[in-house]
Parts: structure tokens; sequence; C-alpha cells
């Protein structure tokens, strides 16, 4: 008996074991080549209450596997104490992925970069004594490989590795170390070396990745980042060709704009990718999501982290993004095994227009690609003739009929609106209490919690474990000092990202980098006197560096010198008080004392609210709005601080910082290749005005506590709760096509719009065209999907009758209301 139990063990485990291995032309899974679709979902940046609904939106969208960093200074803030709760729970959310029966994709690092503060480097490691980040330091090699192993051998204790079983298809180690490997010399090669041998010996079963890493070290994978990725070419013959971040927009900076990335030109680089022999793509980001509490990156990473992705930053469906790049999805994984195991022939019809066939003894799949920007092209195939529109690729699995165009668009656009706070009338019930952050001591005495002769970097200091660090000194001066009149000032030389400045409890001024400009010359006029002066500093950290070769050590704070100047008559008189004794004391009180906790016991007043007014605690009791849509809270008013609700950090906010008037436009060429600032919006408005309120944080029944440190000055007056839903779809479907209209979960109430025939515009904006179909078809769909939830409906001539457009392609264009 215990033979055979012993047996039918083996050949369970056996069964699921999952084999992954791969060759130059696909990564193979259980013996099977195959199209990987991937995309990227960072579980700090959202709770563990969104991941089912969020990994789930990705199963549905077309999804194989989804991938994410784990991000070390979170899980060690401190030197071997480790934190995996709450939105931590790595192991959890790799779980979440197995329920629904994905692949993972876990990029170690450690460095991830990801707009993630320093990186997902914790800043003790910084502070360890002969430590270089990223080359073959001792010290260094010793602490990533403690937390790679760390990392490893709980997601197998899990068995969650493919080979035992479990999800995760591929692990990755560094992260485009190819991209500075140059700044490191000849230790640059062999630090990647070694990250090859310690990833190797971790004998995880799966295979590593190296992203941005041409010379890779076997049997590391090197694989492409970026916005297109079909011209890579991995090192080795036998890699295939994998791209890791297909970036579907791009992040935003404090006094940045919002950045756009069509939906045509991901499609478009996505379906190049796969016409060139891709067989993995993961989309960067898939879901961006939130940077709560410290963890944006920067300098100036917002704490929304939206990315334009697919699902936005709350984990709504981004349409028509998220259903285009579906279809496409469904029309790869129809053609996986002519794609993986084809032979492959191009015909290059010039002009940049081509045409690459998959063959295999079953059949043929297609793509026609035009990568020209200007025109269209027109083109003849095995006896037939096909356009293919500027910037598209058509993908036709039978090699004759065109089932997919990238430039064609037949899902709808869904209008995201937000709603005021149903709950209760805001912002005139939204009552405050106030107190001020208790600041007098170091205003006054100058006192902090250590000294030294030395202006000293923020990181080293106050190893990041607060954005505030006051620097404090005090200077006697004698009655006959001839530094001393009218005319004085102080100067300092700053990397500071936000300093305030006092002298003798006098707040002398503040200032505020400019994004890309964090090293720069405050003066301000000041007054000082005979006898003791006390000069009070507050430098502010807006999230460290997470990018470059030496990043670590790009300086933050208040490296100085710092000066006193006299002008009397024609005399300048300059004193350096960068040597003077300093007193360093990191964070504010009012963090120190929880402020925002809802326990709290510290009393607030009620009385004369005030506003713009510096080091500001404010607080207010508000009902969560009805319902299950995502919750914003609009903090427009405010200047510059942080946001708690029921004692969740929600991150910075800094509606104050608005963004630069140029470079804006509402046209937006998907034509020709992408970069960041090709289709920006928001330009003049706040950078970030919403702010994600996580339905987790919230009790749907009775008081929720919301809590702000202002610190620049601002008024809260206005602020209000709000929620975010579909306000209305439309949609422009080419004939043949399926019309599929939602709510989201609730009605559609009316047809607003709708015409078959050549209709032109815009959502919000359409007209009809030059022709026309017979029927009424705001009847027909007003019968069709008025009073429900969704629907679908066939474009055809037999539907809605036939349009006398000679030549013209048909479309019906609907706008619907919610
Ligand atoms: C890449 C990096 C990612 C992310 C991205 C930009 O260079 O690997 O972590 O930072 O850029 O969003």
């Amino acid at each position: 008996l215990r033979f055979l139990v012993c047996c039918l063990l083996f050949l369970e485990s056996s069964v699921y074991a999952t084999i992954v291995s791969h060759d130059g032309r696909a990564i193979t899974i259980d013996g099977n080549r195959r199209v990987l679709l991937s995309g990227s979902i960072h579980y700090p940046r959202s709770t563990p209450e969104m991941w089912p609904d969020l990994i789930g939106k990705g199963k549905e969208g077309g999804l194989d596997a989804i991938e994410t960093y784990v991000f070390w200074n979170v899980h060690e803030p401190t030197r071997r104490q480790y934190d995996f709760s709450g939105n931590l729970d790595l192991i959890r959310f790799l779980k979440t992925i197995q329920d629904q029966k994905l692949y993972g994709v876990l990029r170690i690092g450690p460095y991830v970069c990801a707009e993630w503060n320093y990186g997902g480097f914790p800043v003790w490691l910084h502070n360890m004594p002969a430590m270089e980040f990223r080359t073959t330091n001792k010290a260094f090699m010793n602490e990533m490989q403690n937390f790679t192993t760390m990392i490893v051998n709980m997601v197998k204790k899990e068995k969650l590795f493919a080979s035992q079983g479990g999800p995760i298809i591929l692990a990755q180690i560094e992260n485009e170390y190819g991209n500075v490997i140059g700044s490191y010399g000849e230790a640059g090669k062999s630090y990647i070396q070694w990250c090859a041998n310690m990833a190797q010996s971790l004998d995880v079963g799966v295979p590593w990745i190296m992203c941005q890493q041409d010379d890779a070290p076997q049997p590391m994978l090197n694989t492409c980042n970026g916005y297109y990725c079909d011209n890579f070419q991995p090192n080795n013959a036998n890699t295939p060709k994998m791209w890791t971040e297909n970036w579907t927009g791009w992040y935003q900076n404090w006094g940045g704009k919002n950045p756009h990335r069509t939906t045509e030109d991901v499609a478009f680089a996505v379906a190049r990718f796969f016409q060139r022999g891709g067989t993995f793509q993961n989309y960067y980001m898939y879901h961006g999501g939130t940077n709560f509490d410290r963890t944006a990156g920067g300098p100036y990473i917002t704490t929304s982290y939206d990315y334009d992705a697919p699902l936005d930053e709350y984990g709504n469906l981004n349409q028509p993004k998220y259903g285009h790049l579906k279809q496409l999805h469904d029309v790869l994984h129809s053609m996986e095994k002519t794609l993986t195991y084809g032979n492959v022939s191009t015909i290059d019809f010039g002009n940049f227009v081509s045409a690459t066939i998959y063959k295999t003894e079953e059949g043929s799949s297609c793509f026609f690609g035009n990568v020209n920007e200007t025109s269209d092209a027109t083109i003849n195939f095995q006896g037939e003739t096909y356009i293919v529109p500027t910037w598209s690729v058509s993908i036709l699995p039978d090699c004759k009929t065109e089932v997919y165009n990238t430039a064609k668009i037949n899902t709808q656009t869904s209008v995201m609106i937000k709603k005021p706070n149903e709950a209760e009338d805001e912002p005139i019930n939204l009552k405050w209490l106030w107190k001020p952050e208790n600041i007098d001591n170091f205003l006054l005495k100058g006192k902090g919690e250590s000294t030294m002769k030395q202006l000293f970097d923020q990181k080293i200091v106050s190893n990041d474990q607060s954005d505030y660090l006051w620097y404090m000194t005090t200077l006697n001066l004698k009655e006959e000092d001839p530094v001393l009149g009218e005319n004085m000032s102080l100067r300092i030389n700053s990397t500071a990202h936000v300093l305030h400045a006092f002298v003798n409890g006098q707040h002398v001024g503040n200032y505020h980098a400019e994004n890309g400009k964090f090293h720069y010359v405050f003066e301000q006029e000041a007054k000082f006197n005979p006898g003791d002066n006390v000069i009070s500093l507050l430098s502010i950290t807006v999230g460290l560096p997470n990018y470059g070769a030496f990043f670590e050590n790009v300086p933050a704070g208040i490296t100085g010198p710092v000066f006193i100047i006299g002008k009397n008559d024609d005399e300048t008189i300059v004193k350096d008080l960068s040597t003077h004794k300093w007193s360093y004391k990191t964070g504010l009180s009012g963090f120190e004392n929880q402020l925002f906790s809802s326990e709290s016991p510290s009393k607030w007043s009620g009385d004369s609210v005030p506003f713009n007014r510096t080091m500001t605690w404010y607080k207010t009791t508000f009902k969560a709005p009805l319902g299950s849509e995502s919750v914003v809270v609009d903090l427009l008013g405010l200047g510059k601080g942080t946001a708690w609700i029921n004692g969740n950090n929600i991150g910075r906010y800094w509606p104050a910082f608005l963004s630069t008037e140029d470079g804006c436009s509402t046209e937006c060429n998907y034509r020709g290749a992408y970069y960041a600032e090709k289709c920006q919006t928001n330009c003049g408005e706040p950078t970030q005005r919403w702010y994600h309120v996580p339905r987790s944080f919230l009790n749907p029944k009775g008081d929720n506590i919301l809590v702000l440190f202002e610190e620049i000055g601002g008024n809260p007056s206005f602020v209000n709760f709000q929620t975010v839903g579909v306000g209305g779809v439309c949609a422009n479907v080419y004939e043949k096509n399926v019309l599929e209209l939602s709510c989201n979960g609730r009605p559609i109430s009316a047809i607003k719009f709708a015409s078959f025939g050549n209709p032109r515009g815009k959502c919000g904006s359409f007209e009809k065209g030059t022709c026309e179909a017979s029927k009424d078809v705001v009847n027909i769909l007003s019968a069709e999907c008025v009073g429900k939830e969704k629907c679908s409906v066939n474009v055809s001539t037999e539907k809605f009758g036939v349009p006398e457009c000679d030549g013209a392609t048909r479309s019906l264009a609907v706008e619907a209301l919610c």
C-alpha cells in the first residue's frame, strides 16, 4: 500500500509540474510553444481587496500572465526586519494570480527602477560602510543576495514556481543594467556575471531574464524594453524574442503634464512585434495604480501612477485601450501554433510595407505591416487587393480575411465622469478641525536630536524615515560684527526638493525646485540681531531618485554651503556657516504623535480654522460615497502635504503645483513613433487634483476620517469626495464587426447619436456624413440597448439598411449615455 500511495503521489506531482523551457522560437510550457501576453500589475500600488478584480480583468482582457516587481525597500524597511503585510503581501498576490489560472512573471531585481522611491533600494543600504550599489562591492552583493534568496525561498516554500507546479514561469534578476553598465567599467561586467551566477545558483527551475542586457551571460535570457521592440534581436540563437516592458503610456512628474499613448499605437507596436517573430510581450503597465504613502520615486513622481494603462488608476477599464488590445490578444492566441512552429517568409512591397507569412502544414497566418507615417498602402497578395492604413498592421489568421487592423478600433470609448458624494452634501457638510504643527522648539531653540559640525546629505541623517529633516544652527553675532546691518540675507546652496527657511522664528521663505533642477541657490532677505540668532531650515524630499548610473549618490537635502550676507555701503561681507555646529531633527512632531491615526487622543480645535497657514493639520469626518464605484478625494485649494483616510496614508498631495502651459494638444496623431511628450493633456492645471481612496480604506457605514498635513498653506473648504464611473460611451464600428456597448454595471439610459454610413468626428462630437442608411438607427439601437447594462449588435446592412456610400468604408457611430 505504501508503495502505491507513493507512486500515486509521484504521478500526481508529475502531472501538475509544469516544465518551462525555451528555444529560439518561444517559451515552451509543458512541451507547447507559446505566444505569451502579459501585463504588469504592482501589488503595492493597489490593495489586496482590489487584486482579484484587477487580475480577473487582466485574464478577461486576454492576458496569459501577470508581471510584478518585488519592492525591497518596503519589505525590509530596517535591516533584517521584514514586512509582508497588507498590500505588501507578495505571496497572497501570487496566489491570486494562481487562483485565476494565470502565469506569473516575477521580476525580483532587487533594483527595480519603476518610478519607485530609490528604485526599490532601502536607504539603510546606502548608509552601510564601504557601500557601492550595483557593482562588485562585497557589502552590496551580500545584501542583494540575502534579499533575493529570501524572496526565492518564500516563493519556493509556497510552491509557486512552475517547476513546482506553480504559476511563475519566469524570474528576473537586476533591471536594465545594460543601460548603465558602461559607467561601471570592468567591474560592471563582473557584476553582471556575478548576478547571473547568483540567480542561477538559486535553482528556481524556470528561466531567468535580464532586461536591456545585450551581453547577458548564458543562460540568462536578454529581453527588450521600450515603446517598440520589433527590431530587437536577442544575443543568442536559443533565446526567444521577448519584450518585458511595452510602455502603455508614461508616468507623471509634479509640474509635468498628463501623458497619453494612443490605443492604435500600442496595438501597432504589439502586432508589429509578433509580425516580426516575438513570442512574449508584457505591458508596462497593465494597471499602474497609486503610489501610496512615500513610495513614489523621483524626485517628483506624482502619487497617481495611472500610466494611461489599459486599467486606469482605480482599476476601471480604460476604453478603448483595454478592449482593442483584448481583441488583438484573441487573434494572436488563435494563431499560436502557426506563429511558434510555422516557417516564416516575408514579402517586401517597398515604402515600409511588408507581409509576413507563417506557414505550417495545417495552414498559414499573415501580417501586413505599413510602417509608413503618411500614406496608406494598397497591396496585392495572392490575387486579392488589400488596403493597409498608415502606421498599422493587419492580421489575417488564414491569410485571406483581415480580422484585425491595429488602426481600426471597434471597441467603445468610455467617458469617465466624476460625480458628487451622494451620501452627504459636500463640501458644506465637512466640518474642519485643525491643529498647528508644533515647530516652536526648532524655530526658537534650534535644538534637534544630534549635532555635527558639518552639513550632511539628508539620506545619511534620516535614513529616509521621513520626508522632513530640520537643519538648525545658532549664530552668535557681536554688536560690532561688520556683517550686521539693514541689508542682510540668507543664502543656501541646496539640493532640498522643497525648502522652508526660518530665522529667529520668522518664516523667511520657501522654495521648491523645478523638476530636473534640484541643485539651486536660495537667497532671501533676513533680519539678524546682535546676540544669538537661530537659523532653522526644513528640507523636504519628494521621492528619491530611481534611475541612472550611481543614482544612489545624487545628493538630497541641504548640502551647502550656507551663508549669511551683509551689504554695507559698497562692502559685501559673507559668513560661511557650513562648518558651524548644526543640529538635526528627522521628521515632524505631528507624524510622531500620529495625528493621522483614528485613535489619536490629541485635542483639535474647531474655532477659527485658519487658511493659507503653513505647517497645519486639518481633520474632518465624512460619509463614504454609496455604491461600489471608485472613490477619489478632490484636494483643489490645498498646497502640498500628505493625506490619510482612517489612518491609511494615501500619498503626497500637491495640487498647488501647476503643470506648465506649453506642450499640450487636443489632437493626437497616432501615426509615427511615440515619445512621452507627444500627446499630453492638463497644461496649466494642477498636476494632480484627485487622489485615490481605495474602497477598502472606508467604513461603508458610519464616519470616516480624513486628515491632511498641509505644509505650505492651503484652503480645505473645497475638499470633497467623488465617485468615478462611466458617464457615457461612444463607438465607431466598421461594417461586419460587432458593436458592444457597456456602462460597466449600470444601465444604458439613452442613445444620443447614431448613424450608419460614413459618420465623422469623434466621441462627443460625432456628425452625420454624406451618406446614411435608410432605417432609423437611433430607434433600432434604443430598442436593443436602452435599459440594459450591455448590448451587442452586428454592424451590417441587414440590420440597418444600405447606405449609398460609393467606395467609402462604412461604419456605425454611436454615442450613448449611462
Ligand atoms: C524602465 C524601467 C521601469 C520603469 C520604466 C519607465 O526603464 O525598467 O522600471 O522605470 O522605465 O516607466
